[in-house]
């Protein structure tokens, strides 16, 4: 996922559309295959899997082919028109197949079938469940009713689920990284979003259930976790009696202690909450890899305000200086949306100026949505034109792509701890895989090495995404 270069698409969206395909769980299986597709972020991903896990203990197969599917889910995202836009195309698709299989099932889950509710089936005729992220443990009870003909909708939000006890299925993955959700929802309510809104409360996952996740994806093997939250840094959890509180710090390093093999990585990490105690913690496990998503939204503390961001320019700028102080090799990336709002031409060219300042590793940059419902779209004016929205977009993509390029090539001339995912993307004479810093390497393939395993790169160039080298 986090793929250095330049890239505008979803967040984290790589693995867009991708269907997940899993063999049945042995001794069940009800003769139905699902076809499961996922959109949006990296936590959707980690969904789906949730959700592959219930319907494998309903005895379901998967398959890779939608038209051969029984079940089709979509599991979808909201964050921007045009990721809603997309899932309406691919439902097209469906539809298609759908008229040769009429007994074919159409299910959406996630952010969209969140907002939309009901709605969604007065909109989309094909569409015969549509599930909330808090109401898959509900799933068998909404294919029976539409077994018998009943369209099911369950979009129930939740303050307590966290599907804690449900192990997900991991059978796409490259049986080297995984994901593992720690937290649901969002509290903080920045005014362009409609997370909270879909996602609803934040609620921290029982951090035992989260080391036990991964030393059991460490016992199968994986070598890799990323933890995720909408904001990792305000996890907070503890025991019913109260005796046993811990917080993102003492959770990276409870996990950093599973094995000094696991390396770890997080996303993501909101400005105002960060804390010094977590980057000593990054600080004091080799494990625990020195790279941080810090969305910055904007460089104006004008507007970082009407985003309801809670910090403005100089703080975060503050927090920058201490990740540089504490981490000193720790790379950094961010989330940019131009044209917010009422932004000024000043105040866009406060954006690039605290990108001069940071010089990002890698970013994702969008321009605004406006998101029904959302605080922005109540009480602020979408005013600024498509035209100038995409220019700005364009200067900031355009600086980005010079600082990405700066920042690869401060790595080259030295040797990298690179974690072997597999063959390259262009040729099976050489492998790839992300170094510390999650920047992309290349290097040529040779006996003794293979995928999960941790080797040294030497790294002699680099092209405006990717380091090359040879292993030492
Ligand atoms: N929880 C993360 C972000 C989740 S959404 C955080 O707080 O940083 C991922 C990114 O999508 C956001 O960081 C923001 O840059 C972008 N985004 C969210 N809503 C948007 C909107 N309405 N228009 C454009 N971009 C948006
Ligand atoms: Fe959305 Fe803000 Fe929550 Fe991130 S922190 S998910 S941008 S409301
Ligand atoms: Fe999209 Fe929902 Fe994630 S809106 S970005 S799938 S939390």
């Amino acid at each position: 996922m986090f793929n250095p270069g330049i890239t505008v698409k979803e967040h984290d969206e790589t693995r867009q559309g991708e269907a997940l395909v899993l063999d049945s769980k042995s001794g069940k299986n009800n003769g139905r295959k699902l076809y499961i597709e996922s959109y949006g972020c990296q936590m959707n991903f980690s969904d789906s899997e949730i959700v592959a896990s219930i319907m494998m203990d309903m005895g379901f197969t998967t398959t890779g082919t939608y038209q051969e599917a029984d079940v089709i889910f979509i599991n979808t995202c909201s964050i921007r028109e045009n990721a809603e836009q997309r899932v309406r195309n691919r439902l097209k698709d469906f539809a298609v197949a759908k008229l040769r299989k009429p007994d074919m099932m159409v299910g959406v889950l996630g952010c969209m079938a969140e907002r939309l509710k009901a709605k969604f089936l007065e909109e989309e005729k094909l569409v015969d469940i549509v599930v909330g992220p808090d109401a898959y443990r509900d799933l068998p009870n909404l294919i029976n009713s539409a077994d018998e003909g009943n369209k099911a909708v369950n979009v129930l939000l939740s303050r307590e689920e966290t599907y804690a006890d449900i192990n997900p299925v991991r059978l796409t993955s490259n049986g080297i990284s995984a994901f593992v959700s720690i937290m649901r929802g969002c509290d903080n309510m920045c005014s362009f979003c409609v997370v909270p809104f879909t996602r609803g409360r934040e609620r921290s996952r029982d951090a035992h259930s989260i080391v036990q996740e991964v030393t059991e994806l460490y016992n199968n093997g994986y070598k890799e976790v990323t933890l995720l939250g909408q904001n990792v840094d305000s996890y907070k959890w503890s025991s019913e009696d109260g005796t046993e509180k811990v917080n993102f710090a003492q959770l990276l390093e409870r996990v950093a202690l599973v094995s000094p093999d696991v390396r770890i990585r997080f996303s993501t990490s909101h400005p105002k909450d960060i804390t010094d105690e977590v980057l000593y913690t990054m600080d004091k496990y080799d494990n625990i890899c020195k790279y941080i998503h810090l969305p910055v939204q904007s460089g104006n503390s004008r507007i970082l305000d009407l985003m309801n961001r809670t910090y403005d320019r100089e703080w975060y700028m503050e927090r920058v200086n201490a990740i540089r102080r504490i981490l000193p090799d720790c790379a950094i990336s961010t989330d940019i949306i131009a044209g917010f709002c009422s932004e000024t031409e000043e105040e866009h060219q406060d954006t690039l100026s605290i990108m001069d300042f940071a010089i990002y590793d890698y970013a994702y940059m969008f321009m605004y949505s406006e998101r029904p419902g959302t605080p922005a779209a109540k009480k602020l004016t979408d005013d600024i034109p498509e035209n100038i929205k995409n220019r700005r977009l364009n200067e900031i993509i355009s600086k980005q792509r010079d600082h990405s390029k700066v920042r690869l090539d401060q790595q080259v001339g030295k040797v990298q701890k690179v974690l072997i995912e597999g063959f390259s993307k262009k040729s099976d004479k050489d492998y790839c895989g992300r170094n510390d810093q999650n920047a992309m390497v290349i290097f040529p393939v040779s006996d003794n090495i293979k995928p999960g395993d941790y080797v040294n790169v030497f790294v002699d160039r680099c092209t405006t995404a990717t380091l090359i080298g040879t292993v030492v």
